[in-house]
């Protein structure tokens, strides 16, 4: 356990962002008994890349990782006014990814490490977003966290780090997914979350009032499905072909509001569970429930969540929007987190690249 502040230069390329940047850990109390600070966050979205495909490409986008993350490793440690000796750690994401681009950031962050001797930590991405609100909120152990991106919707008990239980995951596609498809099928652009999003702010929900799966089924737990959904509002939109910008708007104002109450609902069960496995009756300002992923960004399922989490006790804590997308900072801060609770990094170095990584899967 180190009792100074760390320095730690993180590495994320596992989707369409190529990112780096450089995070400070103290142990100085408070609730989680660590500081951090964001000495730097460069991100470069690749989102003009694969706009015109409606998706990632995977091999688009390593290729631009490989054209661009030296570049933003050195912007990342002048921003910081370091050096790579002032670094105590280096971290990079490890999986789960697309594998070329995992590849890059991954070979990228141990050649760096090697060359300047300093420890190396593989980090699981979905622990860096796991984790991401104790750099941004100071949050204790234990807590609640929705996770909810582009590859991933989960819902699990955080109670330290690298101590993670599942409670209850998506049964078809992940939330972003659903979202971004959503906004395929009505002519809107990639990503499709923030497209759907500002659509919706115009549109009236109650015109198309379309399915909650799961909602209701007591034998579901904390799972999710949203493909019923989807092809729901595929019908709707072919129902109504000659699409106007007015139908386009209540379409998409209606899918949102389908997609968090759905949310609402699991987070509801979950926040039930949570309070009934935690050993001692924790105080009411202890009680919190964490969303995190690119989803996480989206200002109607933040309000909704807002209030179902004070009607049953909880505290929210989402970090602001730039921290909820893909970036470095969330991969520094998990590195020296791991550095700072002991966990050895030698090990690493060998770690290898993985398309898929559950986060409640141990590391390799
Ligand atoms: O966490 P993230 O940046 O990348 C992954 O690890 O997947 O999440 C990207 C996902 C995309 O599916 C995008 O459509 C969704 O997050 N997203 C949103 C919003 N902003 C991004 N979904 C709904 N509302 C938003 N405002
Ligand atoms: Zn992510």
């Amino acid at each position: 356990m180190s009792a100074k502040s760390i320095n730690v230069l993180g590495l994320e390329t596992s989707c369409d962002e190529t990112a780096a940047a450089i995070v400070r850990l103290t142990p100085d109390g408070g609730p989680s008994g660590l500081r951090g600070e964001i000495l730097s966050n460069v991100v470069l979205s690749q989102i003009d890349l694969h706009a015109p495909y409606g998706g990632v490409v995977p091999e688009l986008a390593a290729r631009a990782h490989i054209d661009h993350l030296d570049r933003l490793v050195a912007n990342a440690l002048e921003e910081a006014d370091c050096r790579l000796q002032d670094m105590d750690a280096i971290a990079a994401t490890a999986g789960p990814g697309l594998i070329g681009g995992v590849l890059i950031g991954l070979t990228t962050g141990k050649a760096l490490a090697l060359a300047s001797g300093t420890p190396f930590f593989a980090i699981n991405h979905l622990e860096g977003h796991a984790l991401t609100a104790r750099l941004t909120h100071g949050v204790a152990f234990p807590y609640l966290l929705l996770l909810v991106s582009g590859g991933h919707c989960q819902l699990c008990r955080v109670d330290g780090v690298g101590d993670y239980t599942l409670l209850g995951t998506t049964r078809d596609d992940a939330v972003g997914e659903a979202f971004d498809k959503a906004a395929k099928l009505l002519g809107l652009g990639y990503p499709g979350g923030p497209e759907i999003e500002a659509r919706a702010m115009h549109g009236d929900a109650r015109r198309f009032v379309l399915p909650r799966p799961l909602i209701g089924h007591h034998d579901s737990g904390c799972d999710f499905s949203f493909s019923g959904l989807k092809t729901a509002l595929r019908q709707r939109a072919v129902d109504l072909q000659p699409i106007s910008a007015e139908d386009i708007c209540d379409l998409a104002a209606g899918f949102q509001a389908a997609i968090t109450d759905c949310l609402v609902d699991r987070c509801r069960r979950a926040m039930e569970k949570f309070a009934d496995t935690t050993d001692a009756p924790a105080p009411a300002s202890s009680k919190r429930l964490v969303v995190a992923g690119g989803v996480a960004a989206n200002q109607h399922l933040k309000h909704a969540l807002e209030d179902a989490a004070h009607r049953a006790g909880f505290t929210l804590s989402v970090p602001p929007p730039a921290l909820c997308t893909d970036n470095g900072a969330m991969i520094a801060w998990a590195g020296a987190e791991r550095y700072h609770a002991g966990c050895a990094g030698d090990a690493d170095l060998d770690a290898p690249a993985r398309a898929r990584w559950p986060l409640s899967e141990k590391i390799f």
